[in-house]
């Protein structure tokens, strides 16, 4: 008994490892096509942005770094949405974001929130949860009133963005909203990509 026990769990092992290696072998070659046309020399920064904020929201750091980025090109002001309470990193933490999202019962953020009316133009930049919108997102979502300001949003992901673009529309309160863009997460051998990539697409905004 405890040997066919034993088997069935190496098998599904064995069946989970090559499903999960398959999975990243199609990411990878996946990131390698995107990232193809940024390869290259340095593209030049053209756009006309006026006065930028970016504010953005980041567990684990990759949205900052995407954050910092835009701002390091635009010479725009950053600000990073904290939650009241931070997200303790529990084995079951993805489930309780899960159900966070599920509910609607997204976490209280830091205040004062930014006075955007002082900006030409509001990037919001979200980490992806679940193919949405990260919740402490979510949440200022619900409190932001963007009076008409021009707003980029922007994510990053292991792959898959899933339907954030549009969740996000759905929930952007009077925003004129410009066309977003998204990051998945890449190692360094793809930095210089990145920046021409984030550089390409902020010349297409102005
Ligand atoms: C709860 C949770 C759910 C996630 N869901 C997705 C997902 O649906 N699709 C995806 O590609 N990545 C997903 N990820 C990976 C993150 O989107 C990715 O690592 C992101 O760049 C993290 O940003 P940050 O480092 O700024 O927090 C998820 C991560 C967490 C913690």
């Amino acid at each position: 008994m405890f040997k066919i026990i034993l088997g069935i769990l190496l098998a599904a092992a064995v069946i989970g490892g090559a499903i999960g290696g398959w999975h990243l072998w199609r990411v990878a070659q996946r990131n390698q096509a995107e990232m193809a046309p940024f390869q290259g020399p340095e593209t030049p920064y053209t756009a006309r942005l006026g006065k930028v904020l970016v504010i953005y929201y980041s567990w684990t750091g990759h949205t900052q770094d995407i954050a910092q980025r835009i701002a390091q090109r635009t010479q725009a002001d950053l600000y990073r949405l904290e939650t009241q309470e931070p997200i303790s990193k529990t084995p079951w933490v993805h489930l309780t974001l899960k159900r966070q999202l599920d509910t609607q019962n997204y976490p209280a953020i830091q205040h004062p929130l930014p006075h955007i009316s002082d900006y030409d133009t509001v990037f919001v930049g979200s980490p992806i949860w679940w193919y949405t919108a990260a919740t402490p997102v979510l949440q200022f979502l619900q409190e932001m009133d963007f009076q008409g300001k021009k707003v980029v949003p922007f994510s990053t992901q292991g792959s898959n963005y899933g339907t954030f673009f549009e969740d996000f529309a759905a929930r952007a309160q009077n925003a004129q909203l410009l066309k977003g863009a998204s990051f998945n997460n890449l190692g360094p051998q793809y930095n210089a990509a990145v920046d021409n990539k984030i550089t390409a697409w902020l010349n297409t905004l102005s």
